[in-house]
């Protein structure tokens, strides 16, 4: 096919081709180990299967309703008032969504005008940013930095004017691991009482939480929760990851602007896979288990490279480790992280990636959420550097 060799002027200059992609495209043409991209190299439940199978052949094919299909939406309402003690209202307060990444970019789009500044905590999922770019929002920058990536909330009251109209929060954090506090919380709360600012929560590790560690959702905090879009994810709950099905959270008044968006958008998410969550949903020993599923691979990777020179940054959430290699190279992180996948075999993510400005701390991101073998075989290549 010939070029269009219409003008094209890009609405997102300047922003590169996700790394995840050019990493996990090195990591296959390399034949590494893809310790790069976020997803498991495990199967999902085999009822879950079943059940999306199941709901296919009897024919629940077609759209479903725009906000979800309303027993999931019951579900999920008991589920976060029990876990968290909060009320949500299945019909007015609860929309399916097809993944927290389309989420989170309606909820942007919904909110997000012309020069509206939105604060985000770097390093940063990478969808924020964009996001609010093609909203013509401005971007307002804290960073975070190893090994504690702790948010200095001096600098984020500084930050605030009067155009704030949003600030984004992760918690358990990608790709640092970090899960912000209750201490972290009530300093979020001073700031935006009294003030025309929405929160975005992107919780879709809400369940992958370590070391006796309590996950802080959003809302669990009154204040905060009234002004809030909490944004959570069945691919990671569940190790379904390309299903591409989370959810939305947000007072009334919030969800009926998102939904006007989200309708034309998307209008509704998969189907089967709606009534297949809905069926194990109340399997409370999934998601409690998820915790201790997971901290045991990140234990595994950990003892794996015991020995070698990489620092170990503190992780109690999600499922990345960070891994300081300041003792082994000087190199930049992106150029060591393709030396690694080209010459050792394992591919990583460096973290100056989730930096606006590529800001090098000489640390890389390893996704543990594969296979024991995996991660062992991983450890030892990593080791013999
Ligand atoms: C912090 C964060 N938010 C959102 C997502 C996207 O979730 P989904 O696959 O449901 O779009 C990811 C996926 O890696 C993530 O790490």
């Amino acid at each position: 096919m010939q070029n269009s060799n219409v003008s094209l002027a890009s609405k997102l200059p300047g922003i590169e081709q996700s790394i995840f992609s050019i990493m996990t495209a090195l990591a296959q043409k390399h034949d590494a180990i893809n310790l790069a991209q976020g997803f498991p190299d495990f199967n999902c439940r085999p009822d879950l299967i079943a059940a999306f199978t199941k709901y296919m052949q009897e024919g629940k094919n077609q759209y479903a309703p725009m906000p979800g299909i309303l027993p999931l939406r019951e579900k999920i309402a008991r589920k976060t008032q029990k876990l968290y003690g909060a009320n949500y209202d299945p019909e007015k307060e609860i929309t399916i969504t097809a993944g927290a990444t389309q989420a989170i970019y309606t909820i942007i789009s919904t909110i997000i005008k012309e020069k509206d500044e939105v604060i985000i905590f770097e390093p940063a999922y990478d969808s924020y940013i964009p996001s609010i770019l093609i909203n013509k929002g401005a971007p307002k920058y804290v960073q975070l930095e190893p090994p504690f990536y702790k948010i200095n909330w001096d600098q984020v009251k500084k930050l605030v004017t009067s155009k704030t109209r949003m600030i984004i929060l992760n918690t358990p954090h990608n790709p640092s691991g970090t899960v912000f506090t209750k201490e972290d919380m009530t300093q979020l709360e001073k700031i935006v009482t009294n003030r025309d600012i929405i929160i975005l929560s992107d919780e879709v590790y809400e369940h992958i939480v370590f070391d006796g560690i309590k996950h802080e959702s959003i809302c669990r905090y009154p204040e905060l929760a009234k002004r809030s879009f909490i944004v959570s994810s069945f691919g990671k709950t569940y190790h379904t990851t390309g299903w591409k099905l989370g959810y939305v959270l947000a007072p009334r008044d919030l969800t009926e602007e998102f939904r006007r968006v989200y309708s034309y958008a998307m209008f509704s998410a998969l189907t089967p896979a709606q009534y297949a969550y809905a069926d194990i949903l109340d399997d409370e020993e999934h998601y409690l288990g998820l915790g201790e599923f997971y901290q045991k691979k990140r234990d595994i990777f950990l003892e794996s490279i015991e020995g070698s020179k990489f620092i170990p940054i503190h992780c109690h959430g999600a499922y990345f480790q960070c891994l300081d290699y300041s003792a082994i190279s000087k190199e930049g992180d992106r150029k060591l992280a393709e030396k690694l996948t080209k010459d050792i075999g394992v591919a990583s993510i460096p973290t100056s990636v989730f930096y606006h400005d590529k800001l090098d701390y000489k640390v890389l991101r390893f996704c543990f959420a594969k296979s024991e073998e995996t991660l062992r075989k991983a450890g030892e290549k990593l080791k013999s550097l």
